[in-house]
């Protein structure tokens, strides 16, 4: 339907006839066949011709939250009529690791929860607004796999109203890019998952036991991330594997390549003060915004949501939902505490988006068995054995990193 009414020219002509007709009558919208997806191209067909008027789709109805408002304090609502914001199958830029339902996962709930802040609400998320402040501009995404997971969000939330052909994915080194010709706008991801130079940098290909990192040091002195306008970094899954943390003693080049065990915290906060040197260094507050994702928690022990039977949160449909406040699920909050207490004390503002809590709760939202690994589809045996194989750190889409998504949106549309 979407395709056939927005894309190609054959099926479009009869839709253009009718958008024609509903411009000289205006029509209400619900009297066509094509529904919704017809509106978009009778809307883009006006505004193209019309744009000198400075009027967009978006600019009705949109209600920013009072600028005081804690977004981050509030409680998940069952909401099937908004959300999803997008259909698994309407975005064909989803990798497999993520496309849960395709993958076999049987419910869907989890793609009917809506964020919502204690004392505001969060705004309508229109693609075509976003699109407009981020015209001529770049986003990009910078860090480990979990911000990769809010990146191919983002790219489908965008995606739907751009037609094929106008949209593309492109690998480059550490990047993946994703353009829309329309708007000149670049949506990226550069794999960084300490930020700092380590021995895991590879994009494919990072699979290494040792884990080691150099924490005064950016790899090619952050070259590519100079200029992108938006800029949206974390680091938090990588460092959770040891207590200790493997520093480079000399360089990689070394044979062998000799390291010191660093406590946890204590090398997290010396790479925090790394990043915030380059970011006082090489940002220009006035073209670039910064913004920083809080950690994403894992949801491993079912006893923590105090659920005997679960194995991991493979069999989890709901979030927690009676507890008042988040469950503890052994989020590393002392690396949480460094990352609030250096981005706020930075000359270039940066924007923490407190997302840990909020996202504590969602223990029914983790890709599960519905996954890849090692970029093979889990084979039905593996899918049968979750103690073993169930991913509870990166998440379905659409999903939770949608939510970070519309957060990160209220933001960009409320400060430009
Ligand atoms: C993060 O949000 C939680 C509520 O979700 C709140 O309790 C906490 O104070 C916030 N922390 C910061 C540093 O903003
Ligand atoms: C939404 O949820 C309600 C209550 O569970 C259900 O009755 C309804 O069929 C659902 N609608 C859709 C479109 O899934
Ligand atoms: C497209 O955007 C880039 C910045 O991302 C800018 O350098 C370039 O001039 C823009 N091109 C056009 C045609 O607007
Ligand atoms: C957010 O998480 C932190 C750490 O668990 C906790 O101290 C704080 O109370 C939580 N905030 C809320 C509102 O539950
Ligand atoms: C917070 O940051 C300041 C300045 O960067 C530092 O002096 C202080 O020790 C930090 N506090 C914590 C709890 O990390």
């Amino acid at each position: 339907m979407k395709h056939s009414c927005s894309i190609s020219h054959k099926s479009t002509k009869s839709c253009q006839v009718l958008v024609l007709v509903s411009l000289i009558l205006i029509l209400p919208s619900k009297w066509f066949i094509c529904k919704g997806d017809f509106r978009h191209v009778a809307r883009s067909i006006f505004l193209s011709r019309f744009r000198p008027l400075g009027i967009t789709e978006e600019d009705e109805e949109v209600k920013l939250p009072p600028k005081d408002c804690d977004l981050f304090t509030g409680n998940w609502v069952f909401d099937n009529i908004t959300h999803p914001l997008y259909k698994e199958n309407e975005c064909k830029f989803l990798s497999e690791q993520v496309t849960c339902i395709r993958n076999g996962r049987q419910d869907s709930l989890y793609q009917n929860w809506r964020w919502q802040p204690r004392d505001c609400s969060l705004p309508k998320f229109k693609p075509r607004l976003l699109l407009e402040k981020l015209r001529g501009k770049r986003l990009m995404f910078v860090g480990d796999s979990l911000n990769r997971n809010q990146w191919e969000s983002m790219v489908c939330l965008l995606q739907s109203v751009i037609s094929s052909g106008k949209k593309s994915h492109k690998k480059s080194g550490s990047l993946v890019i994703f353009s829309i010709e329309e708007y000149n706008t670049t949506v990226e991801f550069f794999w960084a998952p300490f930020l700092v130079e380590s021995n895991s940098d590879n994009p494919w290909s990072h699979s290494i036991k040792d884990r080691i990192i150099m924490p005064e040091s950016i790899k090619n002195r952050g070259d590519d991330w100079k200029g992108v306008d938006y800029l949206i970094f974390n680091t938090y899954i990588w460092w959770m594997n040891t207590r200790y943390m493997k520093v480079l003693r000399g360089s990689f080049d070394a044979d062998p390549i000799e390291y010191d065990e660093i406590e946890r915290p204590i090398a997290y906060g010396r790479v925090l003060k790394t990043w915030a040197k380059w970011i006082e260094e090489n940002v220009d507050s006035k073209l670039t915004s910064v913004y920083f994702m809080s950690m994403s928690p894992l949801h491993i022990k079912s006893l923590d949501w105090n659920n005997p039977d679960g194995i991991k949160c493979a069999k989890e449909t709901l979030p927690v939902m009676s507890m008042p406040t988040p469950p503890n699920v052994g989020t590393d909050h002392r690396l949480f505490l460094i990352v609030a207490n250096v981005t706020q004390s930075m000359k270039v503002p940066v924007y923490f988006l407190n997302i840990t809590n909020l996202s504590e709760y969602r223990k029914d939202a983790h890709t599960s068995v519905y996954t890849t690994r090692q970029g093979q589809l889990l084979t039905p045996e593996q899918q049968a054995d979750p103690a073993t194989y169930a991913d509870c750190i990166h998440w379905c889409l659409p999903g939770l990193p949608d939510t970070w998504n519309e957060l990160l949106y209220t933001h960009i549309i409320s400060h430009s």
